[in-house]
C-alpha cells in the first residue's frame, strides 16, 4: 500500500524564527492519514530538535556520499540523521545544474541516505526543451535508471516527478502530463513505492493534482514555507 505523503522543500530559505510556525501544525493536520515532512536546510535541523512526537516528520536536502571525511563545507547522511532528520532528498534539479550533480552521484547518496537509516526522496525532472522535444519520458526513464540504485523499496524510497519548467514557476503541469508520467513510472517502480508530484504546487490545484491514479503526495517548496500555505495543501491529500 502506497504511502501518502506532503513534504515541503525549503531549499535555501528560513531562520530558526520560522520553524515553529511550521512545526506547530500538529493540531491542523491531526488526524490526517498522510505522511507530513519538511526538508530543512542543514542549519535548521538541530534547531527542529527531530521530536518524534510532533508529526511533522524533518528531512535533509541534500548529503555528501561519503560517511564522514575531508570534505569542508559538506554534510553527510549519519549527520543529517544525528540532528533527527529521517529522510532526505536527492537528486533535485537545482542540484543537478547548481552542482552538475550525475546520476551517479544521486545514486551514490541515495546509497548513504538508505545507510544512516533515512528515506530517500528521488527527484527526476526533464527539461522544457526535452519536454518540447517530445523526450520526457526517455530522459526519466534513464534519469531513473541512472539515479535509483538496487535494493530500492517502498520503505527506503520515495520518487517524486518534478518538471524543470514546473518548479518555482507557477506553471504547474497539468492533470494530463502529470498522469501520463506517473503512470509511466507506477509500471517501472511497483505498486508500493510512493509517487510525489512537485513543481508549484498550492493550495489551488493540489486536490486535482493528489486525485489521479499515481499520484501519492507532493514535493512542494514555496508553498511549504508558511503554514497558512502548507496546511491547505496537507488536508488536500488526505
Ligand atoms: O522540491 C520541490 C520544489 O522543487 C518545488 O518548488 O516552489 O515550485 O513548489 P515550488
Amino acid at each position: 500500500m502506497t504511502k501518502k505523503i506532503a513534504a515541503g522543500n525549503w531549499k535555501m530559505n528560513g531562520l530558526v524564527s520560522d520553524l515553529s510556525d511550521i512545526l506547530d501544525i500538529d493540531r491542523q493536520i491531526e488526524g490526517l492519514e498522510c505522511t507530513t515532512v519538511i526538508c530543512l536546510p542543514a542549519t535548521l535541523l538541530y534547531a527542529s530538535d527531530g521530536d518524534p512526537r510532533q508529526r511533522v516528520e524533518i528531512g535533509g536536502q541534500y548529503c555528501h556520499p561519503a560517511a564522514s571525511g575531508a570534505h569542508t563545507g559538506d554534510i553527510s547522511a549519519p549527520m543529517l540523521a544525528d540532528a533527527g532528520a529521517t529522510w532526505c532528498i536527492t537528486g533535485h534539479s537545482e542540484r543537478r545544474t547548481d552542482r552538475n550533480e550525475t546520476d551517479a552521484d544521486v545514486r551514490a547518496q541515495t546509497e548513504a541516505v538508505w545507510a544512516a537509516g533515512m528515506t530517500a526522496i528521488l527527484c527526476i525532472g526533464e527539461t522544457l526543451a526535452q519536454r518540447e522535444a517530445g523526450e520526457t519520458l526517455a530522459v526519466l526513464t534513464a534519469q531513473l535508471a541512472g539515479s535509483l540504485p538496487e535494493g530500492a523499496t517502498a520503505d527506503n524510497t520515495v520518487l517524486a516527478y518534478e518538471p524543470v519548467w514546473a518548479i518555482g514557476t507557477g506553471k504547474v503541469a497539468s492533470p494530463e502530463q502529470v498522469a501520463e508520467v506517473h503512470d509511466a513510472l507506477r509500471a517501472q517502480v511497483g505498486a508500493d513505492m510512493s509517487l510525489l508530484y512537485g513543481g508549484s504546487v498550492k493550495a489551488a490545484n493540489a486536490a486535482e493534482i493528489f486525485a489521479l491514479a499515481n499520484v501519492n503526495g507532493g514535493l512542494v517548496g514555496g508553498a511549504s514555507l508558511k503554514a497558512a500555505d502548507f496546511v491547505p495543501i496537507v488536508q488536500a491529500l488526505a
